[in-house]
């Protein structure tokens, strides 16, 4: 595969024909696809286990999530699991960093420029991954809070009282609730008390079934005596636990389906992240519905702006003052997502001049004609595009 890849960026190198990589299309900021007359190299037949050891189930679902990562290289989700690499670069050379060993401490190590660098890079045509074995107790509990504090203070006793087997700490607020509601086909808020102005989604995985079970139990007691839950739901089965996580992931569906929506995602301290989602309430006012959720555990907020029509007026109140709230109080301003081409520009708020300048100038040593997804990741001003 490599050296099909190789032969294709020769010679695209060689004639100065710019290329996108292109994996599953599923980008949200314009990573993946042609600006102008670049040629689209599509890896979506990557798709092989080569090898594996024991865990092989495992390792065959994870196929479906290197297809997603292998261009985008952005989720932080995904880095968790990689190991080396194989890249091809612009000149056809490949450099391989593939290695099972678990321990390398021989230089640089070069897989990391290709994280975060969204196939601007070289192209990733091999990964190692480590794939720890599937563990058997998997608990959900979906729960309500009447304000942000709560959810906050819920977070922090989560990490300390269920330990190792926290793996999601999910929240939404009533607009995104309503929305999943409101143009969602069979998804129902399964609390039947009345609307709340918060919900939270808490997974636990780990490998005994009644101790784990029982510590999320006593956990969510705790909580509700403390006040910091008002109302709760545990999942009985593998059906009402998929129904759970079927509101939270149908979030970014429902928006599309309401309108045009601007969307970011954000990394910012959790005590204050919600403040900029109520600030940018007050500052849009009824032109818009402010929604606000994400992946509370990792401090990462999914700021969307939902509008009757993608407008300049609008526009002007979001940014660039999202954007600068966020680099006041020392966030990101891409979590997960990458900068792709619509926050390429913006880089500039999340790292510092020199950081950026020493990308570009990685970007020219290892991509001197710029043809590796031009337009993207980087500013313009520190890229020249012939
Ligand atoms: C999510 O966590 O739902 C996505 O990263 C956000 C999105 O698709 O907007
Ligand atoms: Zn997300």
């Amino acid at each position: 595969m490599e050296m099909e890849v190789s032969k294709i960026l020769g010679y695209c190198n060689s004639r100065r024909l710019a290329v996108v990589p292109q994996g599953g299309n599923t980008g949200l900021v314009g990573g993946s696809v042609p600006v102008f007359d670049e040629v689209i190299i599509n890896v979506g037949s990557m798709n092989k286990i080569i090898a594996f050891d024991k865990v092989q189930k495992e390792a065959a679902k994870l196929v479906e999530m290197f297809q997603l990562m292998q261009v985008v290289c952005a989720f932080s989700v995904m880095a968790l699991f990689m190991g080396m690499y194989l890249a091809v670069l612009t000149n056809g050379d490949v450099l391989d960093m593939v290695g099972t060993l678990r321990k390398d401490n021989t230089g640089y190590d070069l897989k990391h420029l290709f994280i975060g660098s969204e196939g601007s890079l070289g192209i990733v045509t091999k990964v190692s991954i480590l794939t720890p074995p599937k563990l058997s107790s998997v608990n959900i509990a979906f729960l309500a809070c009447e304000d942000y504090p709560s959810c906050q203070k819920l977070l922090s006793e989560a990490k300390r009282k269920l330990g190792e087997v926290l793996s999601a700490f999910e929240f939404l607020d009533s607009h995104a609730m309503d929305l999943v509601l409101n143009h969602l086909e069979g998804v129902r808020n399964p609390l039947p008390s009345s609307a709340h102005n918060f919900y939270v989604l808490i997974e636990t995985t780990g490998s005994d079934e009644s101790y784990d079970r029982e510590k999320l139990e006593a956990f969510l007691l705790r909580s509700m005596e403390a006040g910091l839950i008002a109302d709760g739901v545990l999942a009985q089965d593998i059906n009402q636990a998929s129904s759970f996580w079927q509101i939270r992931e149908g979030i970014p569906e429902a928006l599309m389906r309401a309108g045009p929506v601007y969307k970011y995602d954000l990394s910012i301290p959790v005590e204050k992240m919600y403040n900029l989602v109520e600030e940018m309430r007050v500052r849009l006012g009824q032109s818009a519905n402010v929604v606000g959720y994400g992946h509370l555990g990792d401090g990462n907020l999914h700021l969307n702006i939902s509008a009757p029509r993608y407008d300049d007026t609008i526009l002007a109140q979001i940014e660039p003052y999202v954007y600068e709230w966020t680099s006041k109080h020392r966030g990101s301003i891409s979590a997960e997502h990458g900068l792709g081409l619509m926050k390429a520009n913006k880089i500039f708020y999340s790292k510092s001049h020199e950081t950026v300048q020493l990308m570009a100038s990685i970007k020219k040593l290892l991509d001197p004609n710029g043809i590796l997804n031009p337009y993207k990741v980087l500013p313009h001003s520190l890229c020249s595009y012939s």
